[in-house]
């Protein structure tokens, strides 16, 4: 599965980022980075490595995000038991392909210069969510897709911390991410 984009844009503000729309409308997602690598951004990125996106996870420390990495070992050995039961070359393979899909880094910002779709998974908090949104505006391409996992606050004050209205959105994954099917957009 990969990651598709719906038309959901009212109306563009202006020729600049009516042409940022008309490419974002246009994307084909390859290259995802996921902010936080807790419980929800972890599996996230996991989900995101798997379906054969190139994906960096991106948290506050080496410390956390070797956490994080280590958990999606262990979570991916556990799907692969399970979807490759008759076929023990193939779910290493699976891993093995995941697994390079997916990096890590301490440094949003130079993450975001060279990505497609932006993923927020961090703490649940307005002024902090606000703030890091506000930062990475500045660095990502015009094109780039802005989400957050969010699970209480409002989309909209989110993406008025950005001049990307328009390609923002709500993506709430439910938690186990690499079980649950469900994707709420
Ligand atoms: P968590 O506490 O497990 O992980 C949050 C991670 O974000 C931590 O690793 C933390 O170091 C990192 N972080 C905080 N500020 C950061 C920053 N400025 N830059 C980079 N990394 C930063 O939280 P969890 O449970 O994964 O939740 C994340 C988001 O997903 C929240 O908005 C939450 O409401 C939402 N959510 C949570 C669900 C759940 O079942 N836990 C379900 C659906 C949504």
């Amino acid at each position: 599965m990969a990651f598709a984009t719906r038309h959901f844009v009212r109306t563009a503000a202006s020729t600049s980022s009516a042409a940022a729309t008309a490419a974002a409308k246009k994307l084909v997602v390859k290259h995802v980075t996921v902010i936080g690598g807790g419980l929800m951004g972890a599996g996230i990125a996991q989900f995101a490595a798997a379906s054969g996106h190139t994906v960096v996870l991106v948290d506050q420390s080496d410390e956390i995000l070797k956490k994080s990495t280590k958990g999606i070992e262990e979570s991916l050995k556990r799907v692969t038991k399970k979807k490759f039961a008759d076929k023990p070359e193939a779910g290493a393979e699976f891993i093995e392909k995941t697994l390079k899909n997916l990096s890590t880094s301490t440094d949003a910002v130079a993450v975001v210069h060279s990505t497609d779709l932006v993923i927020e998974a961090i703490v649940e908090n307005q002024e902090i969510k606000n703030e890091l949104f506000k930062r990475l505006d500045k660095f990502a391409p015009e094109h780039t897709i802005f989400a957050s996992n969010t699970s209480s606050l409002q989309i909209t004050q989110l993406a008025n911390s950005t001049t990307r209205q328009d390609r923002f959105g709500g993506l709430h994954f439910f938690n186990p991410v690499p079980m649950m099917k469900l994707v709420e957009v």
